[in-house]
């Protein structure tokens, strides 16, 4: 199968790549840094002879304008060149728990999972519950000098690498709507995932924890982006063991 991975060397894009062409796939990567910017069209070849579209593009921002313009471009782009080169299969990746959460970030998503469910193109939706890897994004976005500002969030992380493979059975199994939610194998708080971190990178940089404002930041401190577990697959590697692993 011929597979273009939308934003291929983003965190969990770079294990989707790995895994689809350890599987002999053809893999076709697109991001700005490989000449591609979704948000503004696609070249007639780009998707030549692409049987499946995986995206998991995304853009680092609060602001749920800006994450909704972009989203909503980027899926404009993939529905209107996916038609044109006949690609059969839309996979797309969004948040466990995001229901009804309207502002910010979150409510982007939500706009992207319905311009996913209204496309022309076959679809498959996956929710995912944070990654691992957030906990270093999370330092990353949180930095403020040497203070890392992490906001309240109770979440259940899972391997980027395992939502990876899933993504890569479902764009193998065909479109499918609605797959099963995603999460980890256990409860962590954000702030003690990012304490972890630092103290294993050697790190002493001070840690402060911090309710976000509005809807978002109730979302995040009340425990629903942990979905429900009983009613979800769940990931095998614990954020402890993630940790010793990398
Ligand atoms: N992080 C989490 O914990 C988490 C959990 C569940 C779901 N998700 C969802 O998973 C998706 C990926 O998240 P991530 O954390 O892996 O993202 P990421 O590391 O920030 O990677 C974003 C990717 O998108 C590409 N990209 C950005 N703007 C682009 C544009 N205009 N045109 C083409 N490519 C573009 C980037 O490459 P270039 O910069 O080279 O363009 C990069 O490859 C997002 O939609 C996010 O909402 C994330």
């Amino acid at each position: 199968m011929k597979v273009a991975v939308c934003g291929a060397t983003g965190v969990v894009g770079s294990h989707v790549h790995r895994v689809a062409r350890a599987r002999g796939h053809e893999v076709v990567s697109l991001t700005r840094s490989s000449g591609h910017d979704l948000t503004k069209g696609l070249s007639e070849d780009a998707l030549a002879g692409v049987d499946t579209i995986i995206d998991v593009s995304g853009i680092q921002t609060l602001s749920r304008k800006r994450a909704t313009d972009y989203f909503l471009a980027v899926s404009r782009t993939l529905q209107e060149a996916g038609a044109a080169a006949g690609v059969s299969h839309l996979v797309a990746l969004s948040i466990v728990g995001i229901d009804g959460v309207r502002s910010s970030y979150y409510g982007a998503k939500e706009e992207q999972e319905r311009a996913v469910r209204a496309g022309v193109l076959p679809w498959t939706l996956l929710r995912a519950a944070q990654f691992h890897e957030f906990a270093a994004q999370t330092v990353e976005r949180g930095s403020v000098g040497p203070l890392v500002v992490v906001p309240r969030a109770r979440v259940r992380p899972v391997a980027a690498a395992e939502v990876a493979d899933a993504l890569v059975d479902l764009a193998e199994a065909g479109p499918a709507g609605e797959a099963t939610d995603l999460v980890g194998p256990r409860n962590e708080i954000l702030v003690d995932m990012v304490r972890a971190l630092l103290a294993r990178r050697g790190s002493r940089r001070p840690v402060v924890e911090v309710p976000l404002p509005g809807a978002m930041g109730k979302a995040m401190s009340s425990g629903r982006l942990r979905g429900t577990p009983d009613a979800s697959r769940q990931g095998h590697q614990t954020f402890a063991e993630w940790l010793d692993q990398s």
